[in-house]
């Protein structure tokens, strides 16, 4: 069977590089394609720390894309085993693919373990049941009830930072805290009480077994993919079987309980409550969402909805502290239009500053630092001939790096670029891509955005922050970017 599969893959990989016009593969390997090569950067990056004033993080995450853009251009084909893989660096590329309405650009769904990680829910499905899921979510992330949402937010980062007060006394008036896995228990705490009624405490262990499902996805991605293996009883496999099956029958418990407090009202109207009342049977003889699909929303927004955000916290409070002069000015900021109250819906809105800072947050160190589609049909690309079923790597972090598109000083820290709004950031518009652009942008950015700005504005009012001498700078990327080897900070009580 590997024989066989050797062979295919030879045969496609040489079929297509004709249909290509004959572009010569980087690094290209019988079997594997570019996948040695990649690999083989991957682990050399694995080994280099930056300094803290450095936010070049590529040669650790994308250094293969590095080499071969400098080759080959913005916009060249390699190879991820026998499928062609298109890179599309070049922004005016991507606006295209990104804003498509036609259907030309589906996701790919090719990694088992991403999709029992998300499930088929509005980050993987496509068409018409996109079009379907996203109507019935959509309510819940509208401006007015993010606002109300602001007190659930500020009520759980106080209940946070009471616990770094609680060990104040006992040293000396600073406490070192490890903030990555504060701010991952954080917001899944946020999106368990905002989006599902519950708390970080009766869905931890969704959010673990998540996490697990995560890392095994990652750990397959530069493995050549083979349909027929995702069957197979290896033990990745069956450890993420596993798991899945445990996701789903803890979120089976948190619906049960939600459907078993139906009152009057129905169901509430956040967003469970908005997807039950699809699925109840008085919308008609078919339920617009059904019960497999609530499940696989319930995985997707589980996991989107804290995963990222807490990243965006984390490298917003690193560069705090490694830029003490931002800190000062946030503070200063959050200071006039809060005082020392608790923010307010309105309030964060005129956070300004705050909101410059986190932009360049997203850009140096945007959670999502790559994402995907696939062609549907064949077609041209940046002077590119595809092939369908061609898989299209947008690679956010080397745009976000792009000289031609941020000036000679895209490798610097500098918020002040998001003076005059984000689409006057950069020589083109839809240039800051950490959220994505077009029809299929991410739902939650506002959600986050608001999240993480009541979050870093709570800590400058009652904390200085200083980076921890033991703090190694190695960002890593599994499917999202954190540090390696966490955010150990120095939090000195004001
Ligand atoms: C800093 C935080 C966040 C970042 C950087 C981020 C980034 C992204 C990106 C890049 C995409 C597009 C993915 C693709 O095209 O393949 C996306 C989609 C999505 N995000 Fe987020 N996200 C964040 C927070 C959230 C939150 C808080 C939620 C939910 C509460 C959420 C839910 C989703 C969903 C459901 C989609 C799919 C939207 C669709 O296709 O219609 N995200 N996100």
């Amino acid at each position: 069977m590997r024989v066989a599969w050797m062979v295919a893959a030879a045969v496609a990989a040489v079929l297509a590089s004709w249909a290509f016009n004959a572009l010569v593969p980087p690094d290209y390997r019988f079997f594997t394609g570019s996948l040695g090569e990649i690999k083989r950067l991957r682990a050399e990056g694995a080994a280099i720390t930056l300094d803290v004033d450095d936010h070049d993080f590529i040669p650790m995450v994308q250094p293969h894309l590095r080499k071969w853009i400098a080759l080959y251009g913005r916009t060249f084909v390699y190879w991820t085993g026998a499928r062609p893989n298109v890179c599309l660096a070049d922004v005016n590329v991507v606006r295209q693919v990104l804003f498509d309405l036609t259907g030309l650009y589906p996701k790919n769904l090719m990694n088992p373990h991403v999709s029992r990680l998300l499930g088929k829910g509005l980050v993987l499905t496509d068409g018409d049941d996109w079009k379907r899921h996203r109507k019935v979510v959509h309510p819940a992330f509208n401006m007015d009830k993010l606002k109300m949402m602001t007190v659930t937010m500020s009520d759980c980062a106080r209940s946070m930072m009471s616990e770094w007060e609680a060990q104040l006394p006992k040293s000396g008036g600073h406490v070192e805290v490890e903030l990555s896995s504060r701010f991952e228990e954080l917001t899944a705490d946020v999106i368990s009480h905002t989006a599902f009624g519950s708390s970080y405490d009766e869905g931890k262990r969704v959010f673990l077994a998540q996490k697990e499902l995560q890392y095994l996805a990652f750990s397959t991605f530069f493995n050549v993919q083979i349909p027929a293996l995702k069957y197979l009883p290896t033990e990745k496999n069956l450890r993420t079987w596993k798991l899945d099956k445990q996701v789903r029958s803890m979120l089976m418990d948190i619906i049960k309980t939600r459907l078993a407090s139906k009152d009057n009202a129905g169901y509430g109207n956040d967003l469970l409550g908005l997807m039950l009342e699809a699925c109840a049977p008085e919308h008609g003889e078919t339920p617009v969402l059904s019960m497999d699909e609530i499940i696989d929303e319930c995985k997707t927004f589980f996991f989107a909805g804290h995963d990222t955000t807490s990243h965006l916290l984390t490298w917003a409070s690193f560069l705090l502290s490694t830029h003490p002069e931002w800190q000062d000015r946030l503070r200063e900021e959050v200071r006039r239009e809060c005082g020392d109250e608790v923010p307010t819906g309105d309030a964060l809105n005129k956070l300004k500053l705050v909101n410059m800072f986190l932009l360049e947050t997203l850009r140096l160190y945007g959670p999502v630092s790559l994402i995907q589609r696939k062609t549907g049909s064949d077609l041209d690309l940046g002077g590119v001939r595809v092939p369908e079923g061609a898989i299209l790597t947008i690679p956010i972090a080397m745009i976000h790096r792009d000289k031609e598109v941020w000036g000679d000083d895209a490798g610097e820290f500098k918020p002040e670029r998001f003076e005059n709004g984000v689409t006057r950031a950069a020589k083109y518009t839809n240039a800051l891509l950490s959220f994505s652009s077009g029809p299929r942008s991410c739902i939650g950015q506002n959600f986050a955005m608001i999240e993480a700005k009541a979050v870093v504005a709570m800590i400058v009012q009652r904390f200085a922050l200083e980076l921890s001498p033991k703090y190694v700078h190695a960002p890593m990327d599994v499917i999202t970017l954190r540090p390696r080897h966490g955010l150990p900070m120095l939090l000195k009580r004001l």
